[in-house]
Formats: structure tokens, C-alpha cells, sequence
């Protein structure tokens, strides 16, 4: 099978298209493609020209960090969650996620996710279970990855300062549903960054790798706004 990474050197840097051989196990995810790339002193390029390891990131290798998000074939997804065997044809072609700076290769800074929420000002403090029978909602929210795959196929993130995304719109569900004491204040924040803006596509929850039910989220934050 031939792997086509879109590689960039450093932030800013021209990227390129690098084809490589990959003749190893069937079974393997595509996190195991880049390892097995990667595993050689001297790696080449399919035609044999040398070249330096692949960059990307993980940590589990059992879709549960969401280190490894990448665009594999034009979708977003868990490198160590798609399979060499579920592909179609004889190419994989694997890119960064495009709405955040690019750090190397297919390493990304995510850092814009946690930025938002400092913004809203709430931080984890005294739990307080709601009274609502929500705590089903709120176990799924919490299982949010910040892999940032929601926020790649978003039609309204565009990586700058002003949507801030599904992932966002969780986390603020999360936080008032722990720690209302600047309930109002984050509630002005989500819907300047979020309410505003979305326009619940809702394609977030179909790539979801934890299947978190965002539009619930949405659904009850709206109401208290
Ligand atoms: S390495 Fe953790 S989700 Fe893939």
C-alpha cells in the first residue's frame, strides 16, 4: 500500500506530499502504518530517496487521548481507530487537521480549545450534583476527547477567535453543570462564541469518536441563556 503524508518541516514552512511503501500487516490501524514507517534508521520515500521520521502524536493507542486525530482520506479521525483493512484502494492519504496551526507533519497546537474556556472564566471548584436527573448527559459530555476532529469538519471554525465550536459548547454544559457560581458570566461568553454562530450542522457529533451528544448540550445551555 502506498501512504501519501502531507509533511511540513516547521510552523510557516512550504508543505509537500512524501509518498512512502508500507508492506507491512493487513490488521494494523494507520497509527501502526506511521510506526512501521517509522520504525527503520533509514527511511526512504517509495522511490527510495532518504528522508526524516514522520511527525505525529500518541499516547494510547486505544482511541481514548485523541493525540492521533489526523485527516485520513479526506475524513477526519483516530489514527489508532482506522484500520489498514477498512480502506479503499491501494493509497492512504493522511494530512494534519486543518483548522490549527500546523507544529510538524501531522502534529497540530490545539492549544485555541483550552484557550476558549479560560475565557468564560469558570473553573472546576466545589462539586455540586445537579438536581435535574442529568448525570447520564453529563457522564458523556465529560468522556469529550479534545481531539478537535468536531471543530475539523465544523462549517463554522474557522481556527480564529470568534466560534469557538461543539467542543466548547461541551465543556461550558460541563462546567454549569459543576460549578455555577459564574454561571452568568460564562453563560454571556458561550453565547458570544457559540449560541451566536452555530448553525447546528451538527456534523461534530458524526465524527465524535466518543459519540457525545452535543446537540443535548447545546439544547440545554440555550435554555438557561
Ligand atoms: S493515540 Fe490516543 S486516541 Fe489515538
Amino acid at each position: 500500500m502506498k501512504v501519501k503524508v502531507l509533511r511540513q518541516q516547521a510552523p510557516g514552512s512550504e508543505p509537500y506530499w512524501e509518498t512512502f511503501l508500507y508492506d507491512g500487516p493487513a490488521e494494523n490501524s494507520v497509527a501502526g502504518v506511521l510506526d512501521h514507517i517509522n520504525y527503520n534508521d533509514d527511511i526512504t520515500d517509495i522511490d527510495g530517496r532518504p528522508t526524516g521520521r514522520i511527525g505525529w502524536e500518541c499516547s494510547c493507542l486505544q482511541g481514548v487521548c485523541g493525540a492521533c486525530a489526523m485527516v485520513i482520506n479526506g475524513r477526519p479521525a483516530l489514527a489508532c481507530e482506522t484500520f489498514v483493512r477498512d480502506l479503499k484502494g491501494d493509497t492512504v492519504e493522511i494530512r494534519p487537521l486543518r483548522k490549527f496551526p500546523v507544529v510538524r507533519d501531522l502534529i497540530v497546537d490545539r492549544s485555541a480549545i483550552h484557550e476558549s474556556l479560560k475565557e468564560t472564566n469558570v473553573f472546576i471548584g466545589e462539586y455540586r450534583p445537579s438536581d435535574d436527573s442529568d448525570h447520564g448527559h453529563q457522564y458523556g459530555a465529560a468522556k469529550c476527547l479534545k481531539c478537535g476532529l468536531c471543530l475539523e469538519v465544523c462549517p463554522n471554525y474557522t481556527g480564529g477567535r470568534t466560534f469557538y465550536g461543539a467542543v466548547f459548547a461541551n465543556d461550558c454544559y460541563l462546567a454549569a453543570s459543576r460549578n455555577r457560581e459564574n454561571e452568568s458570566g460564562m453563560l454571556k461568553v458561550y453565547g458570544e462564541h457559540f449560541a451566536k454562530s452555530c448553525s447546528k450542522s451538527l456534523a461534530c457529533m458524526d465524527v465524535c469518536p466518543m459519540k457525545i451528544e452535543t446537540l443535548a448540550s447545546i439544547a440545554k445551555l440555550n435554555r438557561k441563556l
